[in-house]
């Protein structure tokens, strides 16, 4: 693991930036040393941290990601200089629910880390463009213990308690797709795709 990436990550917690917890984030790491992937998605990117993560574990992959927010943006795109990633890594910058309808490419690795109550809706983009052999690894699928059960979902969080819910449903249930479960942290689930 890249110490350098290991300071930013410790200035991103202390700065509040909602980065990837410490298990989830040594999983990911992991299914992408083993899956190798060449093209890689990530909605949510913040200020760059997986992404970079991700392109280092795998040195011939191309990332595209996703992000609302210009000014993280910039960030992320500063630090992917930092780590000498940037031609490798490109941002579009915008809501996913808009952005993702459009893409037209198909990737091998998705890592899924935006808008809790989104994931149901962003999994119909999703899984059609996974190659087949392809993962999607997303993020806070137990979202606060909400969803399974362990915490009471105040009401307040009832509808995105639910978005996760018909999204686990999808990654389980559609045909050709194999997903496990980690109850680690927020939730982790690795989807991939069979044929
Ligand atoms: C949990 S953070 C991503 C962390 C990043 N994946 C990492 O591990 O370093 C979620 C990001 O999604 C972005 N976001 C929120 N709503 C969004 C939307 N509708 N479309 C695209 N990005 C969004 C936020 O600005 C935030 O930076």
């Amino acid at each position: 693991m890249d110490e350098r990436i290991l300071t930013l990550r410790e200035k991103a917690k202390l700065n509040g930036e909602p980065i990837l917890r410490d298990e989830s984030y040594k999983l990911l790491l992991k299914t992408v040393r083993e899956k190798k992937p060449l093209s890689i998605l990530e909605v949510g990117v913040n200020v760059g941290l997986s992404g970079i993560s991700m392109l280092l574990e795998s040195p011939n992959a191309k990332l595209t990601g996703i992000e609302i927010d210009e000014e993280k943006v910039q960030i992320a795109k500063e630090n992917y200089k930092l780590f000498g990633v940037e031609d490798r890594a490109k941002i579009l910058i915008g809501d996913a629910s808009e952005i993702l309808p459009l893409l037209t490419g198909t990737y091998d690795f998705i890592f899924l880390d935006g808008p809790k109550g989104h994931y149901y809706e962003y999994s119909q983009h999703l899984l059609p463009c996974l190659n087949v052999g392809g993962t999607l690894f997303a993020d806070n699928v137990l979202f606060r213990g909400y969803v399974n059960g362990k915490v009471k979902t105040p009401h307040r969080f009832n509808t995105t308690k639910n978005s996760m819910l018909n999204f686990l449903d999808a990654v389980t249930k559609t045909q050709g797709y194999s997903t496990v479960i980690h109850d680690i942290e927020d939730g982790v689930s690795i989807t991939e795709k069979l044929k």
